[in-house]
């Protein structure tokens, strides 16, 4: 399975991809969890990139390819992946052409997620995250069993420094301006997926296995997997 998660802020990308590559045996690749660790880590990357995530705005192309040209490069993707973030911008998606011509394999499916503006920003601003591995929660929808605790290591959970209101704002308005115009990218290639994200977390789950059977070896019609 190679998979594109192309959707704004918060609609949901990291909750479903999580949900597929565990499903699927295939790893999660994340560009904002490479940067986050990157800046907490206090690398060369993350040095550079801190600025630019903090204020909700894109990092430069050239950063965002070679992280994930590495991760792609590991050996755990050679079964498949799914791309969470990446690409966003047309250079990104033509980089992306380029690096799966280099490893020999193409993608299956783009799958974008429609949610309004205001649900997003509901989402976002109840969002909060595992400090240590990650996980997400929301306060109403996807709570943990125990406040403020991950249910899978048991560390503490945060709110994510862009999740402020202004940060989220600039978040959509990069996405509106640089990441919306590869959905025609996709389409004209035949690869993009819709699915409504504004149903319940299971209800979208679904939808995508639906959408994208026919399409990825080893799933069937029915979205059972074979
Ligand atoms: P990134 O971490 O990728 O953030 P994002 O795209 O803004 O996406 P999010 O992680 O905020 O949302 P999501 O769609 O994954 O939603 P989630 O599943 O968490 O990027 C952060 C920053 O890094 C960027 O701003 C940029 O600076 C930089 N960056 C990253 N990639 C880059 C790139 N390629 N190029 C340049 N810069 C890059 O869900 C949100 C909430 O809703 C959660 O609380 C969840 O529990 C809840 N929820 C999910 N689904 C449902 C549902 N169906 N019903 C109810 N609640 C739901």
């Amino acid at each position: 399975m190679r998979l594109v998660m192309l959707a704004p802020p918060g609609a949901g990308k990291g909750t479903q991809a999580d949900i597929l590559a565990r499903r699927h045996g295939v790893p999660h690749v994340e560009t904002g969890d490479l940067l986050r660790r990157a800046i907490e880590e206090e690398t060369p990357t993350g040095r550079e990139a801190r600025q630019y995530v903090e204020s909700g705005n894109l990092v430069p192309d050239k950063i965002v390819v070679e992280l994930i040209r590495q991760r792609l490069d590991e050996p755990d993707c050679d079964p498949g992946f799914i791309l969470d973030g990446f690409p966003r911008t047309i250079q990104q998606a033509n980089a992306t052409e380029g690096m799966l011509r280099d490893l020999d394999c193409v993608l299956d499916a783009v799958v974008t997620l429609e949610v309004s503006r205001q649900e997003i920003v509901r989402r976002l601003e109840a969002r909060r995250v595992c400090s240590e591995c990650g996980a997400t929660y929301h306060l109403e929808h996807d709570p943990p069993e125990q406040t403020g605790t991950c249910d899978r290591c048991g560390s503490e959970l945060v709110q994510r420094e862009d999740d402020r209101p202004e940060t989220i704002l600039q978040r959509l308005s990069q996405y509106e301006e640089k990441t919306e115009p590869l959905l025609g990218f996709y389409r004209e290639r035949d690869l993009l997926v819709t699915v409504d994200g504004e149903q319940p977390i299971d209800a979208v789950t679904d939808a995508i296995e639906e959408e994208i059977a026919g399409r990825v070896d080893g799933i069937s019609q029915t979205g059972d997997e074979g």
